[in-house]
């Protein structure tokens, strides 16, 4: 094996293809060992392209043979290498056949055509097309597909895109499908599937009254595990229709789980394939938090049918165009969802914890990523391998990008430009530009003589801008005056390739309201309206705004809403902070004030710890916790939130030199004082919280769960021995996972060791048959306190763990690797050639997950000194070892070369 060499590719070197393919048609005789593919394709070539070969991608493949209007090419006449086929003056019209053979059995990249469990998949986004046939494997080349499936009868279920025209069993006794696809697609949205499965179905009309067949395809025996996805998918159509006017536009729509799968799921036009953690959920085996994933999932890659399919990109480095815009859909999608049926109040506070739950994910992996060096713009100027972009820049920047427009044009505004971008748009391979420019065209219709210019900088600049706010209140004149100022330092790439004209003020979104000191909120006047949530539009690097008759010295609710992915410097105090964290009438700007009380708290403590100072927790933060905890006005679920510390991620973002385990011991130390200090609180929220009567999902059940789970998990940390007695019942007699795994992971993290150990075993006997049972078994494990890099090798050896599977590796290993701060940096860098040994064997198998994995190191650079030059020792070793891939190339190179 060799190091590929690095090749970057740039966005600005963009060309169309010089052919259209208008027509594919695909034969495939399906054998695990060899899979034969006949592909024939219409080829014309585009004007002004004279002369041009034709170019198609390939890779793992070999060549049978390939004929040009029925004539066999000879050797001459094309050239063959590891990456492409070209075929070398052809007509301007021309019927391409090309016979080809890959291996789905020794396919261990999940990429192109594999075998999971007997049965056969394929994974074409981004670049898994030319692992299957040789053709131009890039999204602005649209073709019409017709497929043919062959199979012996072992592979009873045969299915493809679109709809099914023939089915019936050959001469030879094997079974033949034929399915036609009437919308022309990019090759990353084909799919086949085949095999043994069993399926749920439903039938509904769509809005113009259409007929449609919805179907989700899973292994024998798990028919019982599919009823919440088929719902899901029920409303997603639903949603799609009364939210954005957008049908269905097939006769048939089907999902299939997967259970080796290197994502969450894929968008295959009318046959969505998906990881069966996305797919399968019954009470006894999957969480509360497992159904909202289903349901989230199962929206967004039905969203996608319009968002990236109808409209699709016109190169990779578009990727948040469809990203970015179905993440903000399936956001809304779930918030609309956990409001449904729920009174004004009431549904403000259940969108707000799906807001905070979205910002918690985006600050936790997010702007980690955007200070690194990795950071890159949400339309990416450069890559080496598309695999490694698929990040949450892309994906949850990408949605807060959708989403500052959505504020700046309103629901109807935005609903006008994504009705004008699908006039403008619908069939084609556009840009960011393009959405941009649809959305603009209302934008100046409301603000005549303003555009989004400035916006657009979110799209080829990078980073987190910090926003500072300044008050100044005048009160003879009772005025106050607000000063905003932003700025952003180059980051990542940007250090390396500097933006053209250097880096320019972002079109900040500033959503703001003043409390006076009693907690009221203050009415404020802008642009002749009167509101308490002012939107201030930041677009230069300092602007001033004046609000008039303010009674008293106010103190400042800011970012309310979370109206930017920005993060905001103000000096409040911590009697400022806790006066919001009580009575901020905006239920994310209340969250947020006490998340940065808990953040100074623990800061102060990691301080105190490093420098061997006796830890206390001061009386004022465990009263502002006492009273989230006691306030009658707050529904469970958002109190869970409220009452949850920030995670050690985003802690480290605010430590100039990050020290995992003085971290770790500082937040566990308060979550014990937080126990132990407001017992009888935590007592009384376990009272109130139980949910008896059957098992459902449903928002105000689970939110009175994860409470009541939190507060066991807060008792027994503070030593509670009668609350790790109710833990042991709860493991026993639960009606659910979410309470059993929420009793074991009480007892793993803060009970008896002994206990504990019985528990798991007892846990795994039970469900030792359920893969994803299992999986939650070995991330309790990975992630648990007294977790060593001994403790996983341990688990690495138990008959149940495989690397091979995606899930499976993701339990342990990323778990370990990624969350578990403490575990991995303790003891002389021994987690660190743990990591280094399992991104090579990784590698070797499937390079997409490896590279996932490799960015756990991505920022060594910030860490204490100790820590900070053996984590490059062992970038160093995976950087200089033989046969690296292109995917871990990437990373690693970048980590060492762009560290922040
Ligand atoms: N388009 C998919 C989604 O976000 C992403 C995806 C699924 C993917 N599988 C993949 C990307 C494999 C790269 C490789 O819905
Ligand atoms: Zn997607």
């Amino acid at each position: 094996m060799r190091t590929e060499t690095p090749v970057t590719v740039y966005r600005k070197d963009y060309q169309p293809y010089p052919f259209e393919i208008p027509e594919v048609a695909l034969a495939f005789d399906l054998h695990p060992e060899t899979t034969t593919v006949t592909s024939r394709l219409t080829v014309r070539r585009r004007a002004d392209h004279g002369g041009a070969p034709l170019k198609l991608d390939g890779s793992e493949l070999e060549l049978v043979s390939v004929c040009v209007d029925g004539r066999q090419l000879s050797p001459g006449e094309y050239t063959l290498d590891e990456h492409a086929l070209t075929l070398h003056a052809l007509p301007d019209t021309a019927l391409v056949e090309i016979v080809s053979r890959c291996r789905p059995a020794a396919n261990s990249t999940l990429m192109g055509l594999y075998v999971s469990g007997g049965n056969f998949f394929t994974q074409c986004e981004a670049e898994g097309f030319r692992r299957i046939t040789w053709f131009a494997d890039r999204p602005d080349v649209m073709s019409r597909y017709r497929v043919t499936l062959r199979a012996d009868t072992a592979y009873p279920v045969l299915l493809s895109n679109g709809n099914l025209v023939e089915q019936r069993t050959l001469p030879d006794g094997r079974a033949q499908a034929v399915w036609e696809d009437p919308y022309p697609k990019p090759c990353y949205l084909f799919a086949l599937v085949a095999g043994r499965f069993t399926h749920r179905e439903t039938r509904l009309n769509t809005v113009s009254g259409r007929e449609v067949l919805l179907q989700v395809y899973s292994d024998p025996g798990s028919e019982s595990k599919t009823e919440w996805a088929l719902e899901s998918l029920v409303r997603s159509v639903r949603w799609d229709e009364t939210r954005f006017g957008l049908e269905l536009d097939l006769d048939r729509f089907m999902v299939v789980a997967v259970r080796d799968f290197n994502m969450g799921a894929m968008e295959n036009k009318g046959l969505n394939i998906f990881n069966a953690a996305y797919v399968l959920a019954d009470a006894d085996t999957a969480t509360d938090a497992n159904y909202e994933a289903i349901e989230a999932v199962i929206g967004h890659e039905y969203f996608h049918n319009w968002t990236g399919n109808r409209v699709t990109c016109r190169d990779w480095f578009q990727l948040s165009l469809k990203e970015g815009l179905t993440v903000f859909r399936d956001q809304e999608f779930s918030a609309d969802m956990m409001a449904r049926g729920l009174d004004a109040q009431a549904a403000a506070s259940a969108r707000a914890v799906k807001r905070i739950d979205d910002v918690v994910t985006l600050r936790a992996a997010q702007f980690p990523e955007d200070a690194g060096p990795m950071a890159h713009p949400i339309r990416p100027e450069s890559y080496q391998e598309i695999g490694n972009f698929y990040t949450a820049t892309v994906y949850e920047k990408g949605a807060e990008v959708i989403r500052m427009q959505h504020t700046l044009l309103g629901e109807a505004g935005f609903r006008a430009g994504m009705d004008e971008y699908f006039r403008r748009h619908d069939g084609q391979a556009v840009t960011c530009d393009d959405f941009v420019a649809a959305m603009e065209s209302v934008y100046q219709r409301q603000h005549p003589g303003r555009d989004l210019q400035v916006f657009r900088r979110w799209y080829r600049q990078a980073g987190t801008p910090r926003v500072t706010v300044a008050l100044d209140y005048d009160a003879a004149a009772r005025r106050c005056t607000v000063t905003l100022a932003q700025r952003c330092a180059p980051v990542g790439v940007e250090k390396a390739a500097p933006v053209a004209g250097g880096k320019q003020p972002f079109h900040i979104p500033f959503a703001m309201g003043l409390l006076d000191r009693s907690g009221k909120p203050i009415s404020l006047k802008l642009d002749g309206k009167e509101t308490t949530t002012a939107l201030l539009e930041l677009t230069q690097e300092r602007q001033q705004w004046i609000f008039e008759d303010v009674p008293s010295a106010p103190i400042p609710s800011l970012l309310r809403g979370f109206s930017a992915p920005v993060i905001v410097e103000y000096p409040w105090n911590d009697d400022e902070l806790a006066l919001l964290s009580a009575h901020d009438t905006d239920p994310f700007a209340r969250w947020e004030a006490g998340q940065e009380l808990a953040t100074r708290e623990i800061l102060r403590l990691t301080a105190l710890r490093q420098a061997g100072g006796q830890l206390k927790a001061s009386a004022a933060f465990i009263q502002a916790w006492q009273a989230l905890l006691e306030d009658p006005v707050l529904d469970a679920a958002y109190r869970a939130r409220a009452l949850s510390l920030p995670s050690e991620k985003t802690l480290a973002e605010r430590m100039s030199a990050i020290d995992p385990p003085s971290l770790a011991a500082a937040r566990d130390f308060l979550r014990a004082e937080i126990g132990r200090q407001l017992a009888g609180a935590w007592r009384q929220a376990i009272a109130n919280c139980q949910t008896p009567g059957p098992y459902t999902p449903a928002p105000e059940p689970a939110g009175k769960r994860a409470l009541k789970n939190m507060a066991l998990g807060h008792l027994m940390a503070g030593g509670d021995t009668e609350a790790a007695a109710w833990a042991v019942a709860q493991y026993e007699n639960a009606g659910n996972m979410t309470d059993r795994l929420g009793a074991l992971t009480a007892l793993v993290n803060h009970g008896d060791e002994d206990v504990a150990t019985r528990a798991l075993s007892h846990f795994y006997e039970q469900w030792q048959h359920d893969p994803l049972v299992i999986d939650k078994w070995f991330a309790l494990q990975a992630t648990a306190r007294s977790t060593t890099v001994d403790t996983v090798r341990g688990l690495m050896a138990h008959p149940a763990f495989t690397l091979r599977n995606p899930n499976r590796a993701r339990a342990l290993i990323f778990q370990f690797c990624l969350n578990n701060a403490r575990g991995l940096h303790d003891a002389a860098g021994a987690g660190y050639a743990f990591w280094e040994e399992q991104v090579l064997a990784l590698d070797a198998l499937n390079p997409e997950i490896a590279a996932r994995l490799a960015r756990a190191m991505d920022n060594w650079s910030r860490f204490v000194p100790a820590l900070r030059a053996p984590m490059q020792a062992a970038l160093e070793r995976v950087r200089a070892h033989a046969g690296l891939s292109r995917n871990v190339s990437e990373i690693v190179s970048k980590a060492l070369e762009l560290a922040a």
